[in-house]
């Protein structure tokens, strides 16, 4: 498997692969990779003729420096992971802090017309300048047609469509499903530093989410969102942070539903210091 850390080696070799129906599908992630990385990835390669994966993790999306601290760097073991695809297929670009930033890890601020102060924004002061920032350097590096984001983070999904459209970069952006555990937890790069007994308290964040979606289809939002508390009022592991049903487009709480509308609801719990979040589609 190629491992490219220079942009100028990356896109030297990506000139070379350059042929007529040549395409790049890219899946940007920040390492540790897991299952639904690698879902990201076949994704890519059914749609594409180049697969590069960048494996960086990008200090200004942290607004917490022990996260940015304690995030778990694998570039060896994911770089063995990918190799279970086609070596000539995909490409892993692991670029260093000043590769993206030069000198001044400067961050761009964004206008994302309000879906980046509802839930995560709310709670992770600065974080989507952070994404919108680096998703915008990487792709100008990678100049992909095709880009794919799991919906586990469906707000950073939303956030990197606005981005693609105030930015006008010619890239498709295209949402994946959520892979899951045995036990209903979405996977993520954070679930390896949850203990045994987090990982099986951590399956009624998903348990809650599909009894949400059954409740939506004759409750209202707000007796909704009560009865998620009581899910979560004095549990020993888990601490929920937030539970919103928000329409899809705005990311905005909704009181009231709409027929011509669609909505998910959203939860961030904490399990001890690791924080997860998930989503379902209601409608
Ligand atoms: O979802 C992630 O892993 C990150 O937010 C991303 C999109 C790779 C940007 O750093």
């Amino acid at each position: 498997m190629q491992v490219y850390t220079s942009k100028t080696e990356l896109n030297a070799f990506i000139n070379t692969e350059n042929r007529s129906n040549f395409s790049i599908g890219f899946v940007p992630t920040m390492g540790a990779l897991h299952e639904g990385h690698l879902s990201l990835v076949k994704a890519a390669l059914a749609e594409n003729s180049l697969v590069v994966v960048s494996i960086f993790v990008n200090p200004t999306q942290f607004n917490n420096p022990e996260d940015l601290n304690k995030y778990p760097r694998t570039l060896a073991k994911d770089v063995l992971l990918l190799e279970t695809f086609s070596k000539t297929e995909v490409v892993v670009y692991a670029p260093t802090v000043e590769a993206i930033y030069g000198s001044q890890t400067t961050v761009e601020s964004f206008d994302f017309g309000g879906l980046e102060s509802q839930m995560e924004g709310q709670f992770r002061p600065g974080h989507f300048d952070g994404v919108g920032t680096v998703v915008k350097r990487l792709f100008e590096i990678v100049q992909p047609k095709n880009a794919y984001f799991g919906e586990k983070d469906f707000q950073q999904l939303q956030i990197v469509k606005k981005m693609v459209e105030i930015t006008q970069l010619p890239v498709h952006i295209k949402g994946c499903p959520i892979e899951r555990a045995a036990n209903g937890l979405a996977l993520s790069s954070r679930n390896s530093r949850l203990s045994v007994l987090e990982l099986e308290n951590a399956a009624l964040l998903y348990k809650t989410l599909q009894s949400v979606k059954h409740q939506f289809q004759h409750d209202d939002p707000k007796k909704i969102s009560e009865w998620v508390r009581t899910q979560f009022h004095n549990h020993k592991l888990l601490r929920l942070e937030y539970f919103q049903i928000s329409d899809v487009e705005t990311l905005a709480p909704i009181q009231h539903k709409n027929q011509t509308k669609h909505y998910r609801a959203f939860i961030a719990v904490y399990a001890g210091d690791v924080r997860l979040i998930d989503n379902i589609a209601l409608n």
